[in-house]
């Protein structure tokens, strides 16, 4: 049984094999429509979510399938002091794959232990979120026709951002790509990260200055400072407008430069950078629910397994 976990769960030909899939299920959806007929996705939020759930739920639909689940932590049985661990063995019997969001890091590890069916995780705590990194990359591969030798920008909240982290993992396997890491001192990625692109020979700048790298990025990826994950009010509003990319800072940049974000904005991109044509991030969204579709064919494609014998009270 596969579950998608960490961004580096695939290995860099089944992602190639995603993106392809995508490509051709945008091009012929009438194709996939009655391709997931008969099974059922629970999604189960305990975290907000616009995108990631609506769009996993919308990418089921698409393909003929159902959905059952809930959207807020206050929904389900959590509030009553049930775990995890109980509660996704319970769901297992009630639906064919599952798509966590939690706000505690390893969460979806912990849940895929006890799961009879495929788990991926829609975002653990500060940790990881997969499928935003295979939408990145779509939207990467996309608009720039490749994965390696190009210089990408992370700015913002390198730190909490579990986005950047799951990106960068992704990336550092592709040959020849450079780093820009842009934050204020207190968001830096944490280390693990830098120990990553450290052990694959990434070359990799930190700066807490964003205008000084604007001409050499190809891809920007712009992140919110995370106020959820913030231990105290003052520090967040200290650093949550540590950037702004506006038209001024975008003159800067090459005429081809991707500007990506996960969404939700807050303040870190002016409205009026929308029309410009280096703007992504929309149609980065319409990627998200392409490459969910194919990812939920190929979880459900794979063969059926047990889980590990793990119920322990350590994950109560
Ligand atoms: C991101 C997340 O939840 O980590 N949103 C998303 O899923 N597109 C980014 C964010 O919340 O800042």
């Amino acid at each position: 049984m596969r579950h998608l976990i960490e961004s580096t769960d695939m290995s860099a030909q089944e992602v190639t094999d995603l993106i392809d899939l995508a490509i051709e299920i945008d091009a012929n959806p009438q194709g996939y429509a009655d391709r997931c007929k008969g099974k059922i996705m629970a999604s189960l939020f305990y975290e907000p979510s616009t995108r990631t759930r609506l769009s996993f739920e919308s990418a089921m639909l698409s393909l003929g399938g159902q959905v059952v689940g809930f959207a807020s932590e206050s929904s389900s049985s959590a509030t009553k002091g049930e775990s995890l661990a109980d509660t996704i063995r319970v769901v297992s019997n009630y639906s064919d794959i599952a798509v966590i969001r939690h706000p505690k890091e390893g969460s979806a590890l912990m849940a895929s232990q006890f799961s009879l069916i495929p788990v991926i995780n829609a975002g653990d705590g500060g940790h990881e979120h997969p499928t935003q990194t295979l939408t990145d990359l779509l939207t990467i591969y996309s608009v720039k026709g490749k994965l390696s030798e190009l210089t990408i920008g992370f700015c913002g909240d390198l730190k909490f951002g579990r986005t950047v982290h799951s990106l960068i993992k992704a990336l550092s396997r592709y040959a020849d790509n450079r780093y820009v890491l842009v934050s204020p001192f207190e968001l830096r990625p944490p280390d693990y990260i830098y120990t990553i692109l450290r052990e694959n020979k990434r070359k990799t700048v930190s700066d807490e200055r964003l205008d000084d790298h604007m001409r050499d990025l190809d891809i920007l990826y712009m992140t919110r400072v995370q106020r959820e994950r913030f231990f105290n009010e003052e520090d967040y509003v200290r650093l949550k407008d540590s950037y702004i990319l506006d038209t001024a800072k975008m003159r800067l940049a090459k005429p081809d430069m991707a500007v990506l974000h996960p969404l939700p904005r807050v303040n870190e991109i002016a409205p009026e950078v929308d029309k410009d044509p280096r703007a992504k991030y929309f149609e980065q969204v319409r990627y998200g629910k392409l490459i969910r579709m194919a990812l939920i064919i190929k979880l459900l494609s794979a063969p059926v397994g047990r889980p590990i014998d793990a119920y322990d009270t350590q994950y109560r």
